[in-house]
């Protein structure tokens, strides 16, 4: 039986300390119960996969309209974005990004998306050493984006700057969280001046968001926002996710060896990558009256973290899983999150990680790894640096 009052504990989610590895301190979390009181920030925390599941499918006990962050200012900063709004807004906003990140828009890109992995991974191969982060990750998210979103190529140099910013901004109040804030008025700026209908490429996504407002279905201000909502969702995610690919299939060539005897592996090496090193760990949401978290009440007005990337390592859900398996096809993973609000981004996401490992496949024999530099952001898991190199197929042999 769960017990009815909320544990509390006094671990703190932004310490530099637990972001290098959150792990054990998520695992904490979900042994004291399925809703825990963190202390030192005063809000709730949700850990356990199934618990997760539920507050994310519950949006009408569960909401975002209060902002998704953990401070104020950035709650209030990003109140019309879609990701802090509720039904009907929520519904107007989606539907000018689905209508171009759907898997049925997306079939045309997916063949030029194949070109560039395929030519990032021939460059890569082609250096005696390269850092997967800098001269992969980072490559590759910011040159599909920016070309979907139409933006001119000589403008994209501060994008994940600003992105891995707007990150920071969702943690509480602090110097890294201010930096993050600072960061997201420069990308705003930005938006402003050059993603503006001027600049964008005819018939790019970043064109259609202003496409729809001039067809009266979103209003004139929602432009700016979801303009930032693609260049802060679609780029440092994706990054991270790569350099995570990069880093566990050359700490694993075991794993990599099987892969590439089984190339038909490529779904479940992507869906694993993404459960054990979730790029956006947590955001969180406000109760509403009559919300409870697996039987226990949770007051109206309480602000709850949600960790996506706590639930993908719960030993209930995922037997052994802080082990990189590539067979275990763990397809419900939440490193998207569930229900409304799961990632409008998802099906390019996952594109850009199939293509890149397809071209690996096709190309190398071997992945080297060195030490990697882990990077410490309030909602971001990923690195900022990773030694790396690839032996180009056949080149062993020679
Ligand atoms: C590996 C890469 C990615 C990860 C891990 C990721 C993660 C997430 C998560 C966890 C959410 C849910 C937020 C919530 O529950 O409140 C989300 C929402 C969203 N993502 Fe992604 N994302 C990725 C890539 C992308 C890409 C490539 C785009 C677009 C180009 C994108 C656009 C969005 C948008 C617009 C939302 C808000 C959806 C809504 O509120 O309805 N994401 N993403």
């Amino acid at each position: 039986m769960t017990a009815l009052t909320i544990p509390e504990c006094d671990v703190d989610l932004f310490d530099d300390e637990v972001l290098r590895d959150p792990y054990p301190t998520y695992s904490l979390l979900r042994h004291m119960g399925p809703v825990v009181r963190l202390r030192k920030h005063g809000f709730l925390a949700v850990a356990r996969y199934a618990d997760v599941r539920a507050v994310l499918n519950d949006p009408e006990h569960f909401i975002s309209g209060s902002g998704v962050g953990f401070n104020d200012e950035f709650n209030q900063v990003r109140a019309s974005s879609i990701i802090a709004s509720d039904e009907p807004r929520h519904d107007m906003l989606r539907s000018v990004l689905g209508e171009r990140l759907g898997p049925r828009a997306l079939k045309g890109v997916d063949n030029l998306i194949r070109e560039r992995a395929s030519e990032l991974v021939a460059e890569a191969a082609r250096r005696d050493s390269f850092d997967a982060v800098k001269d992969f990750g980072e490559v590759f998210p910011v040159q599909v984006v920016g070309e979907l979103i139409g933006l001119p190529v000589d403008k994209r140099s501060h994008l994940l700057r600003w992105a891995n910013g707007a990150f920071n901004a969702f943690g509480p109040p602090g110097e890294r969280t201010s930096a993050g804030l600072a960061d997201i008025a420069e990308q705003f700026e930005y938006i402003r001046t050059v993603a503006t209908r001027e600049h964008l490429a005819p018939g790019s996504m970043g064109a259609a968001v202003y496409e729809a407002a001039d067809r009266g279905l979103i209003p004139e201000e929602s432009c700016l926002p979801l303009l930032s909502a693609y260049l802060t969702a679609g780029m440092d995610t994706t990054v991270n996710a790569l350099a995570a690919m990069i880093h566990l299939l050359g700490t694993h060539p075991e794993a990599w060896r099987e892969l590439r005897e089984n190339p038909e592996l490529v779904p479940s090496v992507v869906n694993e990558v993404l459960r054990i090193e979730a790029p956006a760990q947590l955001f969180s949401r406000v109760a509403a009256h009559g919300a409870q978290v697996a039987g226990v009440p949770v007051e109206a007005g309480e602000r709850v973290a949600v960790i996506y990337a706590s639930g993908n390592r719960d030993e209930n859900q995922y037997p052994d899983p802080d082990r990189f398996d590539i067979r275990r096809n763990p397809a419900g993973h939440l490193t998207f999150g569930s229900g409304l609000h799961v990632c409008a981004g998802q099906h390019l996401a996952k594109i850009e990680l199939r293509a890149v490992l397809e071209a690996l496949i096709g190309q190398v024999d071997a992945i080297t790894v060195g030490e990697p530099v882990r990077k410490i952001n309030n909602v971001l898991r990923g690195l900022t640096s990773l030694p790396a190199a690839f032996t180009a197929r056949g080149s062993e042999q020679s």
